[in-house]
């Protein structure tokens, strides 16, 4: 749940005692979207369901969380949804794969620093999607051949050493399935497509992830001067 006022919004568990600046508020257990809570100090908070441009807003951060333009772009892309299971890589802030949960597809994912996989598995309880987010600690690159077992419908990389993953791409995925590698580097994103190249991967596509954002004031509309939105480069693939 999200608690939104006075400019401050907080993700909040039910039952948990949140100490802000304008007092402590008590979460109840029964907590629901549009109630309204007040802090000892009588400042009121409204109640929020959670949507998905919140979690990269408010998840405790780790690894550089994915923006929500580029997780619109993975889904998007790889129509990652209900009923698919997902490998996905690094776990990092846990954003894409909570993302990825609440589109309803079923996700693993590797983090091989271990304080992040804590904080991830926090997180993904805030989003309550922990359920469908088993967060694995461990270094994804070792763990290829025993996944390799598995098939997974959709694998999404966002880590430096992803093109020695996506060598194995064609043994992890079903027939017809999506790989998408995001990376905020071209000299990585060029290795990744020579890799999916070699390994017999088809419909190779790497875009750019770009947005202007356009100022509308009293003076005029233009695209914002304020810096611009180069994130990264996203490399979709799929096996035959
Ligand atoms: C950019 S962050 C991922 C952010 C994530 N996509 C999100 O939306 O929050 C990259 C993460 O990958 C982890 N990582 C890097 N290489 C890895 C590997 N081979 N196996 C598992 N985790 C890895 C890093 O520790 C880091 O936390």
């Amino acid at each position: 749940m999200l608690l939104t006022g006075e400019d401050r919004e907080y993700l909040v568990e039910p039952g948990e005692e949140l100490g802000t600046d304008l007092g402590v508020l008590e979460v109840p257990e029964d907590v629901e979207p549009g109630d309204t809570l007040e802090t000892h100090l009588g400042t009121e908070f409204r109640v929020r369901r959670l949507r998905g441009p919140d979690l990269f807003h408010h998840f405790e951060r780790t690894g550089a969380p994915m923006v929500p333009r580029d997780v619109g772009l993975v889904i998007g892309e790889t129509g990652v949804g209900t009923g698919d299971r997902v490998l996905d890589a690094g776990t990092g802030t846990g954003v894409l794969a909570a993302s990825m949960a609440r589109a309803g597809a079923s996700v693993l994912t590797y983090e091989r620093n271990p304080e992040f996989a804590d904080v991830a598995r926090e997180n993904m309880a805030l989003a309550n999607v922990d359920e469908r987010v088993e967060v694995r600690t461990g270094n994804v690159v070792d763990e290829v051949d025993d996944l390799a077992t598995e098939r997974f419908d959709v694998l999404t990389l966002d880590t430096g050493d992803a093109p020695a993953v996506v060598e194995r791409a064609p043994e992890l995925l079903v027939e017809g399935g999506f790989l998408a590698v995001y990376s905020p580097f071209v000299e990585t994103t060029r290795v990744v497509v020579e890799t999916a190249r070699e390994s017999g991967l088809d419909s190779i596509v790497t875009r750019e992830t770009i947005q202007r954002e356009l100022d509308v004031d009293e003076r005029g509309t233009r695209p914002s001067t304020a810096p611009v939105g180069h994130t990264g480069y996203l490399t979709v693939a799929r096996r035959e």
